[in-house]
């Protein structure tokens, strides 16, 4: 049995797992860094990169020992090097070139896309390939065909800002808080999603791509007008609150499963994988649910803690661990979106 330790740092969430070629988790450890970067409203890439480098020691260190395994016993090191912020993911390949070369296993890079809808894989244990993936992120809101799990063909995206993001902002506006998107759910909860109407851009072109900034406008124009507006000394009633909450989330959902349908259908798969953060909203996956049994296909949707950062969506290097697609210590990471 193969054994091989995964390290995520892409972003905010410093993590580390153990995992076996079966997919059994041996050892977890994720270390968040909200209380870090709630202040700021969003993620500041320089305290984020900081405070990897303070964890990573420690969260490899406990998912060794959840695993009772010592170093020398693994049999690779994987890590995840594209997309992200540059110094968060520094900071996890050195840790995992380090211990590659000290121990003398073989190292393997991750994409951290790929692996949002590898979570599925896991998640669901049996083959999901070939699908159509949904991943809905802070950073990326994306559908690819997977053919397979390491070589997906793109069939387009968000041309400006991912759902997440778009979550977080509306978030910031009604003053919800960092992370904003678990927050501005729960209020949409308790809100009426038909009473604004807001722009779902694309929704009635045959075309794959996403764009959330006009909705984010739209969101803020509805608050507080035009002009400059202070959002901190800004009085908004609560009722007010949960309807803007509740039609934007209605927004986003509309357009991301009726561009998950559109790809089902050009594409002729009939299996559509979704993972990232946002995958775990609820009226999402509901949403979702609904499409798949009134268009028949199959859906697979990551289990909530599976859909934010997390190590163990990293299985996906045993896909490389088998076919011997090993790196060096020349790798390197790539921050911007590989397609
Ligand atoms: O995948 P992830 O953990 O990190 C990135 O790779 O970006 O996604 C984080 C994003 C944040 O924007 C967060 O607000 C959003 O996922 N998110 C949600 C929910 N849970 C997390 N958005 C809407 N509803 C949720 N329940
Ligand atoms: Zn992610």
């Amino acid at each position: 049995m193969a054994r091989i330790l995964t390290i995520e740092s892409t972003c905010d969430e410093t993590a580390a797992a153990i995992l076996d070629d079966q997919l059994m988790v041996h050892g977890e450890c994720i270390a968040t860094q909200t209380e870090l970067h709630e202040r700021f409203l969003g993620v500041v890439p320089e305290i984020a990169a900081r405070a990897h480098l303070e964890r990573i020691i420690p969260v490899i260190h406990e998912s060794l020992s959840q695993a009772s395994m010592k170093p020398h016993e693994l049999d690779a090191v994987a890590v995840a090097t594209t997309p992200g912020l540059a110094n968060s993911l520094l900071i996890g390949l050195m840790a995992a070139k380090t211990l590659a070369l000290c121990l003398n296993k073989p190292l393997i890079s991750i994409n951290h896309l790929h692996a949002h809808v590898y979570a599925c894989q896991i998640a669901f244990k049996r083959n999901v390939f070939p699908c159509v993936g949904l991943i809905v992120s802070g950073g990326h809101s994306h559908l690819y065909r997977f053919n397979d799990p390491l070589t997906p063909e793109f069939l387009g995206g968000t041309i400006d800002d991912a759902a997440g993001e778009a979550f977080d902002k509306v978030a910031n506006m009604l003053r919800l808080g960092f992370p904003g998107g678990p927050a501005l759910a729960r209020l949409a909860d308790t809100g009426d999603p038909t009473r604004y109407s807001f722009p779902r851009s694309f929704i009635h072109e045959d075309r794959i791509a996403f764009s959330f900034s006009g909705l984010k406008t739209a969101v803020r124009y509805e608050l507080a007008g035009y002009g400059q507006v202070d959002f901190a000394t800004l009085s908004i009633p609560g009722d007010k609150a949960a309807d803007v909450a509740a039609s934007f989330q209605a927004a986003v959902v509309d357009v991301l499963y009726n561009k998950a349908i559109l790809a089902l259908r050009q594409t002729g798969l009939r299996t559509l994988c979704v993972g990232g953060g946002v995958a775990a909203n609820r009226a999402l996956r509901d949403a979702l649910r609904e499409a798949a049994l009134e268009n028949d296909f199959d859906l697979l949707i990551a289990p909530p803690e599976l859909c934010t950062d997390n190590a163990v969506m990293g299985a996906i290097a045993f896909e490389k661990y088998h076919r011997k697609q090993f790196a060096d210590q020349t790798l390197e990471i790539a921050p911007g979106l590989i397609r």
